[in-house]
């Protein structure tokens, strides 16, 4: 048993995604949320940018002592997980390299991904993907501006309904029956997305798959916890009360998030 803290973090709400699905499958754990919403978009950040944020990040979770970081973000995932990975004393769970090793036997042929400007520039879940199932087309579509229709809150409307389609669309014409949110923003878009393609398309959440890996990892290691003692501590580099507002469909927060300047 090990009661010390899952740190979990992202540029904003779509960490929530990943925090919802591992909080069900580990209710007993004690977990650290920080959002970058003074930093968001991540997607259209350089390396090195990233990797200036992301150290911040990574020195924050380890004064709090975590025993683990789950890094609920594909683009930092696909762009600074390496040079991350050994530099802290804690676990570390990047989603795509992650999530892609669970997906990709599950399918066959054109599988279509969607994902931030840097995400698909990087080619990780192109690359995880292929490593993992040779037999897997991967068709790659960058989504501009999805992150901030999420952060907004408002998806339906008409500007905003057609930044969705000019970046669904082409994977849908292109054959694409199976398609991954491949940034955790996306699944607030479920409804939409449904709606717009008639329900013929299956989108795949990787947040499952990821989460399902890193209970077991962390079982396997005896880093879970039995006992828990506090409620989750939410914390963000800007405006707490849209992240209260935005985020309530994957997770309701019962008070504003701290707001910190890492
Ligand atoms: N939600 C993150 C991801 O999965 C970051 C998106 C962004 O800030 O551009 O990539």
């Amino acid at each position: 048993m090990d009661g010390r803290a899952i740190g979990i973090y992202d540029s904003g709400i779509g960490g929530t995604t990943v925090f919802s699905e591992l909080r069900k499958l580990l209710p007993n754990e004690n977990y650290i949320y920080f959002g970058d919403t003074k930093n968001l978009p991540y997607g259209t950040k350089t390396k090195e940018q990233l990797l200036q944020i992301s150290s911040l990040i990574f020195d924050f979770f380890q004064k709090k002592n975590v025993k683990a970081v789950v890094m609920a973000c594909n683009t930092t995932s696909s762009m600074v997980y390496d040079e991350m990975r050994g530099k802290y004393d804690y676990e570390i769970y990047p989603i795509i390299q992650t999530a892609a090793r669970c997906i990709a036997p599950r399918y066959n042929g054109k599988i279509g991904v969607l994902a931030t400007i840097a995400t698909v520039a990087s080619n990780k879940y192109k690359d995880e993907f292929l490593k993992n199932n040779p037999n897997l087309e991967v068709i790659q579509k960058a989504c501009p501006d999805w992150v901030k229709i999420v952060e907004s809150g408002d998806y339906y409307s008409e500007d905003n309904l057609q930044i969705i389609k000019n970046s669904l669309f082409p994977l849908v014409e292109q054959g694409c029956k199976n398609i991954v949110l491949g940034c955790t923003h996306y699944p607030y878009l479920t409804d939409v997305l449904n709606e717009l393609t008639d329900n013929s398309i299956h989108f795949i959440n990787p947040a499952k798959d990821f989460t399902e890996y890193i209970v077991q990892n962390l079982r396997q290691k005896n880093l879970v916890s039995s006992q828990k003692t506090l409620e989750p501590v939410f914390y963000v580099s800007a405006d707490a009360e849209n992240f209260m507002r935005v985020s309530k469909t994957f997770y309701q927060l019962d008070k504003l998030p701290i707001v910190v300047n890492l």
